[in-house]
């Protein structure tokens, strides 16, 4: 069946591999990527799939209201699946508003034009939010998160997504718009912008910088290889049932110094440097305020309702991610020119 999706944030790291999935897998679908192309927005990340015939590029702000207005006013989209936000957990400390304007009124909006364009027939019309486990706040030793936990944000950016997945949630009980909220562990793989915990140190590793740990290193994530979470997307997306939350994750819990010793390890080797070599360069820094303790998710529900699991073991996901960063310099000396420098001289200096 032939439809209109408007995929947001789509030259981000997570939405560029779902927009990739959906251009090459629904060749029916015409996908749209609206990207405001912030720091973390490259379209680099998309160079394969840019002159498919069912996929088009729209540069634009979800924060700027009639711009979203008339673009739905326009292209009348059946279905939006929304990735856009600001992501990263230390530049929320730094910069909360930035994170209440595009997470949550940026989501508010593209809610409104939605609801506005499809009030009168919502057959057939789906508004897929993506969110992150990050809402349900923190773990202690044992416990994972499911669907019916409450939530408890800790951090500005989790607290500006509990925000929108209450938004999203309001919008179907008040008005009846077609909804489905997924929230998801930490992810990893190729594309990812090196403020994150596992490109930062690959990058690190292969110039001999130091690899900067928080706390005492004994913070706990759940890592799920991105490509699995776009399938995942693609799942609820097509079969999630209406008004559902979906926990995606796989069951993949690391301590944050255990894994930098593993990514060292798998560098070591792929660098033809002795083992060890890398691991001194692992240097503990002050912690992040208000750092949740461990992240996990329990993801029966979407293994049983949709057949959902990873495709990837966590060694294989490293493998190629670790293969990826070192076979794509340009791509890594691209994104980390410029004002990726004075952010990190800030944030770790
Ligand atoms: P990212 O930071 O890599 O990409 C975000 C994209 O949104 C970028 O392309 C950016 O240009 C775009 N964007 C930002 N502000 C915008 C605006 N105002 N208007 C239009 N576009 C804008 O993020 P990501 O890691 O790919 O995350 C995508 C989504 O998935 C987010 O909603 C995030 O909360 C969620 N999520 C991420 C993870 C993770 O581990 N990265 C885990 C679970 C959920
Ligand atoms: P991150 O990749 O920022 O994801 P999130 O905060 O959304 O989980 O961080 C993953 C974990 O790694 C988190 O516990 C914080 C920690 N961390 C470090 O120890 N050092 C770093 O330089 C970064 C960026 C993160």
């Amino acid at each position: 069946m032939s439809k209109k999706i408007l995929i947001t944030g789509a030259a981000g790291f997570i939405g560029s591999h779902v927009a990739r999935l959906f251009v090459i897998k629904y060749p029916d679908y015409k996908i749209y990527n609206l990207d405001k192309l912030t720091y973390a927005g490259n379209l680099e990340n998309l160079k394969d799939i840019e002159n498919s015939p069912n996929y088009q590029f729209i540069k634009g702000d979800i924060v700027d209201a009639s711009f979203i207005n008339n673009l739905f006013e326009t292209e009348r989209f059946d279905a939006v699946i929304h990735l856009a936000a600001e992501s990263h957990v230390d530049r929320s400390i730094t910069n909360p508003l930035e994170f209440v304007y595009t997470n949550v009124i940026g989501t508010v909006n593209l809610l409104n034009a939605a609801k506005n364009i499809w009030k009168d027939d919502f057959s057939n019309k789906r508004f897929y939010h993506v969110s992150t486990d990050e809402v349900y706040g923190a773990l202690g030793a044992e416990g994972l998160f499911t669907e019916d936990t409450s939530y408890d944000p800790h951090s500005p950016y989790s607290a500006s997504k509990a925000s929108s997945d209450h938004f999203v949630r309001a919008y179907h009980d008040t008005y009846g718009l077609p909804i489905v909220i997924s929230n998801c562990s930490n992810n990893y793989g190729p594309n990812h912008f090196p403020e994150k915990l596992i490109p930062l140190c690959i990058y690190n590793i292969k110039n001999n910088k130091p690899l900067p740990v928080y706390g005492d290193g004994k913070y706990t994530r759940d890592w799920l290889y991105v490509i699995d979470h776009a399938i995942a997307i693609d799942l609820v997306f097509h079969s999630g049932k209406n008004g559902d939350t979906y926990n995606i994750g796989g069951f993949n819990e690391w301590q944050n110094i255990d894994l930098v010793k593993t990514l060292c390890k798998l560098m070591d080797i792929k660098l033809g440097r002795e083992i060890g070599t890398s691991e001194k360069l692992i240097t503990f820094v002050k912690d992040r305020p208000g750092h949740d303790l461990r992240y996990a998710i329990d993801a029966t529900k979407i293994n049983k309702e949709l057949g959902f699991y990873p495709s990837v073991t966590f060694e294989q996901g490293l493998e190629k991610t670790v293969d990826w960063y070192l076979s794509n310099d340009e791509w890594l000396s691209n994104v980390t020119s410029g004002n990726y420098q004075k952010y990190y001289q800030e944030q770790y200096n």
